[in-house]
């Protein structure tokens, strides 16, 4: 038994692997799956314990160490063994994220503690270690942790990178003006980023480039936890790159998608073109999509909505 358990084991393992090096970010669990494995794992962790295989913890898994607390994803074969041999050393399973409904729910001030928590574990990630070196600082999230809207951006550009906020240069005036319009602002919703480290550049001092596959997944976790913490009603993804760190597969663009709802663990997304792609194509069509798309969120979260708002780029 316990050697097929190892087989079966090994199995997932390379699969998971095999996934991971395509560069998928994410997997899918039913609930009923998710329940099998908190089993299973409460079950190992008792044994470990040297407790009787049916005497559950008090309280479940997910709860004893908040998500929040980021452990890496675990990277190595070895160490997704490790967790399976050491469960009592490392308790959350981080990889089975589930839905929103199933997140802890941290209010107040306990919520604003847990991310100024993962803010300063943040700021001093060295997991990319390319990164780590060519940074002035890492740019980590901006806005209210209660906040029921969130934007998704790609990266940190060179505007960002030395001031330490998302969307600060050119594009991010725009996206400013966006939030503004829908009669928000900066500090009432959360912008944060896929990665949070601008791309080097290596031999340029200026320029941007997309965030590589193994760059997204190895930041995703923190961007995760941001999502985790604030569970916003509805996210905003800002062009290609984003909405594929969020939904963890590659989209053929973002022209097809933009405008319609997709499903990020029972979080609305609505993708939408990237404010430095509006300034490249300053044509009032593609100011008016992205603006409907903006409409949409507002009537989905039942924002009041003006005539002249609703009429913007149309004339
Ligand atoms: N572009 C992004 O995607 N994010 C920023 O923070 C700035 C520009």
């Amino acid at each position: 038994m316990a050697y097929a358990f190892e087989q079966l084991l090994d199995v997932t393992i390379e699969h998971l692997e095999a996934l991971k090096s395509e560069g998928r970010m994410t997997i899918d669990v039913s609930a009923d799956s998710m329940d099998v494995l908190r089993e299973m794992y409460r079950s190992r962790a008792a044994a470990a314990r040297g407790l009787s295989q049916t005497s559950k913890p008090s309280a479940p898994a997910r709860i004893q160490k908040p998500v929040f607390d980021s452990t890496p994803s675990p990277q190595t074969r070895e160490e997704v063994r490790g967790a399976v041999a050491e469960p009592v050393a490392q308790p959350e399973v981080t990889d089975l994220i589930g839905r929103v409904e199933d997140w802890p729910v941290l209010e107040g001030a306990q919520r604003e503690s847990a991310m100024a928590k993962l803010r300063e574990q943040v700021l001093a990630c060295t997991r990319c270690s390319h990164l780590a070196q060519s940074r002035t600082q890492v740019v980590f999230g901006v806005g209210s942790v209660h906040a029921e809207l969130m934007f998704v951006g790609e990266a940190p550009g060179m505007d960002e990178d030395r001031q330490g906020e998302p969307f600060v240069g050119k594009a991010g005036q725009l996206l400013t003006r966006i939030i503004e319009t829908m009669g928000l602002s900066r500090d009432t919703v959360y912008i944060g980023n896929v990665l949070k480290c601008r791309p080097d550049t290596p031999g340029k001092s200026f320029g941007n480039r997309k965030p590589t596959p193994m760059e997204m997944q190895t930041c995703w976790p923190y961007l995760m936890d941001q999502i985790k913490l604030i569970r916003p009603k509805v996210l905003i993804a800002l062009g290609t790159t984003a909405v594929e760190g969020l939904l963890g597969k590659s989209i053929k663009g973002i022209t097809r998608m933009r405008g319609n709802f997709q499903d990020f663990r029972g979080i609305p997304v609505m993708p939408t073109y990237h404010p430095s792609y509006v300034l490249r194509n300053p044509a009032k069509a593609i100011k008016r999509q992205v603006w409907e798309d903006m409409l949409k969120v507002m009537e989905f979260m039942g924002m009041e909505i003006s005539d002249q708002q609703r009429q913007f780029f149309t004339k």
